[in-house]
């Protein structure tokens, strides 16, 4: 179980270096504190469940066969507003920053909020690649090594749950296994629709978020029963008191003294 503290909001410009040594601006929203606060105490939390994870991981080994590829995590809540895109943004753009090559997929399609997390204008996403619309790299854009690829929740259809459960949506998660080390799902909360049922199950691992004072006991254990025996790997208490998070090892700065 990994808390984290209370994000800060609004919008910062941030830019990123580009492969041909180009700087891009790009206008992400404040909360990603993976990339707008990177030593502050809750993107340290983001690195402290992004190691449990891949501990967790690597107790289980591969789940699937081992030629499968990289590793797919859901994660998902009881209901909506607990936190869930917001943890997987971070979580994803965490894993990128170690130097593994990740992809986050918007997997809620009816009220997807990754493109206004990274500021992303309207392009393709997961619901037009799986209604056969576009292809799986049109919806990437252009990735490139070292960089959080972004597969947004695309144009809002009418049957989600239909095209989560389609033989196209695994055919995409196997096709993104081989591009990638991790791929991180942001799923829609587990009680409210039949979407997150259909998603969990084809993930190697599930994390649960739970909004700390706020989601009763008895409805973290039902969404726990709803998951039907995917494989939860843990839960992420969301939005503590600051003040009851321990606080991350103090950053040296500079260069050490020789000690005389
Ligand atoms: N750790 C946090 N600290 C403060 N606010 C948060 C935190 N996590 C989520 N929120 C806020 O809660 C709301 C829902 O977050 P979001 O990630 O969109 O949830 P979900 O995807 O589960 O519906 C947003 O307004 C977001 O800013
Ligand atoms: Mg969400």
């Amino acid at each position: 179980m990994t808390s984290i503290p209370t994000a800060m909001s609004g919008r910062t410009p941030y830019l990123e270096r580009i492969e041909s040594g180009a700087v891009e601006t790009m206008t992400v929203d404040e909360r990603l504190v993976a990339i707008t606060d990177p030593q502050g105490a809750a993107a340290e939390q983001y690195r402290m469940l992004l190691h449990r994870l891949r501990y967790a991981r690597s107790l289980r080994g591969n789940a699937t066969d081992p030629g499968a590829g990289g590793v797919v995590i859901a994660v998902t809540s009881s209901v909506r507003g607990e936190g869930v895109s917001l943890t997987t943004a971070n979580l994803a753009l965490t894993a990128a920053r170690s130097g593994a090559r990740v992809a986050l997929v918007d997997c809620d399609l009816r009220r997807g909020s990754t493109a206004a997390l990274f500021g992303m204008g309207a392009r393709a996403g997961l619901a037009e690649v799986l209604a056969g619309k576009n292809e799986i790299g049109e919806a990437l854009g252009n990735y490139h090594e070292g960089k959080l690829a972004i597969v947004p929740a695309g144009k809002s259809p009418a049957e989600s749950a239909a095209l989560l459960a389609s033989p196209r949506f695994a055919q995409t998660l196997s096709l993104l296994r081989q591009l990638f080390d991790e791929i991180y799902l942001d799923v829609p909360p587990a009680l409210a629709t039949a979407d997150a049922a259909v998603v969990v199950h084809r993930a190697d691992g599930v994390v649960l978020v739970v909004r700390a004072d706020e989601t009763p006991r008895e409805q973290v254990a039902s969404a726990v029963r709803s998951l039907d025996g995917a494989p939860l790997w843990g839960m992420v208490l969301n939005g503590v008191d600051p003040s009851r998070v321990p606080p991350p090892l103090p950053v040296v700065r500079g260069q050490l003294g020789s000690g005389r």
